[in-house]
């Protein structure tokens, strides 16, 4: 029988309670499609902090890279902005160390909007009447984030960034973009400042010496200032964008927005090692801990269970799994079932475990 692991951190404020109902609907699709999923639980974030004194204990880590797959909840929240020192804090003391130990290079953050929530989205409703379904492929290890030299000058009258990519780095961000094209409507849209930076030159260079190998995916190039305005003048003509990080940063929540619900985007951030199914990687909802509706089960789990449809796909290569779940979120929006965050005035809302029954009476495999 095909086995996987798959480490759950649940964090901290909702996180517990949407990363609960994601782990129930896992066996659950586990046990329909056929495979073992062993799901071991580890603390991260304020609640770790509270246990162990850090924010990211050893044993953590160590089971996120034992497993093939880590479904995160959210970390941080008011108890823990002034813990001192800073590094101790949920999000730089938790949040950025894992990402780096897991050696997590390509973050995927769709921006899928369903016809049925086609009103909460703020473009023109001829836009997205139909909905929207597009995929930013973002580098996340490189570029000016991290390029050296970076600092101030000793008087503070001066301060320096520095954009560096290797060809390997952009190589190994780019065939992300041609793979994931692959299982979409093959258009791969790199976006770049060719016009200015040298990088970027480098970035389109590399593209169109990997475009052979991908015949059956059309590429595109555009600069990124014409990416922001074409994705709010119409955001339909885009499959999936791959691009540098920080205009991947920027661009990512611009797109997500279109969407216009935080309580709906997953993402997925890979890394180099391979699973038996795919590659390792650690999925959570784009939301945070949201601290003051926690404990109160209204939170939308449906962000987190789109990761773990994600998690399925990318991690463990079990796609019907994964598109049995996506359908069934799907199914359940068309159905008219809402959490508060995603209901229209007088519309009914149910709360975070019942959307959760909810979608799993839906899931058909
Ligand atoms: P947030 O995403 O937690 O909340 C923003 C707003 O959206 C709030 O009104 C919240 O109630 C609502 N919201 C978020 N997720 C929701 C869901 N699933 N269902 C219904 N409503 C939802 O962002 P905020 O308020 O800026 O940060 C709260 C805490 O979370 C902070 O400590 C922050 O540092 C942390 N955070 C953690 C992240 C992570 O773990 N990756 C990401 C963003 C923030
Ligand atoms: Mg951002």
């Amino acid at each position: 029988m095909r086995s996987y692991k798959v480490a759950l951190l649940p964090g901290d404020g909702i996180g517990p309670e949407v990363v609960g109902v994601a782990a129930e609907i896992l066996a659950y699709l586990a046990e329909r499609a056929g495979f073992a999923l062993e799901m071991k639980e580890a603390p991260i974030g304020g609640a770790a902090y509270d246990k162990y004194g850090h924010p990211l204990p050893e044993h953590t880590l160590a089971l996120c890279k034992e497993s093939d797959a880590v479904l995160l909840g959210a970390v941080g929240g008011p108890k823990w902005d002034t813990v001192q020192p800073p590094s101790l804090r949920p999000e730089v003391g938790a949040l950025l160390p894992l990402r780096k130990e897991l050696g997590l290079y390509a973050n995927l953050r769709p921006a899928r909007l369903s016809s049925a929530l086609a009103s909460a989205s703020s473009l023109k409703a001829e836009l997205v009447q139909d909905g929207l379904d597009i995929l930013v492929v973002r580098e996340l290890t490189g570029g000016i984030y991290f390029g050296q030299p970076k600092g101030r000058d000793a008087d503070g009258s001066r301060a320096v960034d520095t954009c560096v990519y290797t060809r390997f780095e952009i190589e190994r961000i780019l065939r992300v973009g041609f793979e994931t094209a692959r299982g979409r409507k093959r258009k791969l849209c790199s976006v770049d400042k060719a016009n200015v930076l040298e990088t970027s030159r480098l970035w389109r260079e590399v593209a169109d010496q990997m475009a052979p190998q991908y015949p059956d995916v059309e590429l595109t190039h555009m600069l990124v200032d014409n990416c922001a305005m074409q994705l709010v003048r119409d955001p339909r003509q885009f499959d999936v964008i791959v691009t540098e990080n920080m205009f991947g940063d920027i661009l990512s929540d611009e797109a997500a927005m279109l969407t216009g619900s935080l309580g709906m985007l997953p993402s997925a951030s890979l890394g180099d090692r391979h699973t038996q199914g795919g590659t390792f990687g650690l999925y959570e909802p784009v939301h945070g801990s949201a601290p003051t509706i926690a404990g109160k089960n209204i939170a939308n789990p449906l962000a987190t269970l789109l990761s773990a449809a994600m998690l399925l796909r990318y991690s463990l290569g079990e796609n019907e799994a994964a598109e049995a779940l996506e359908r069934a979120v799907e199914k359940a929006l068309q159905d008219g079932l809402r959490t508060a965050d995603i209901a229209a005035a007088h519309q009914p809302t149910i709360g975070t475990k019942e959307m959760g029954q909810a979608v799993r009476e839906r899931i058909e495999i």
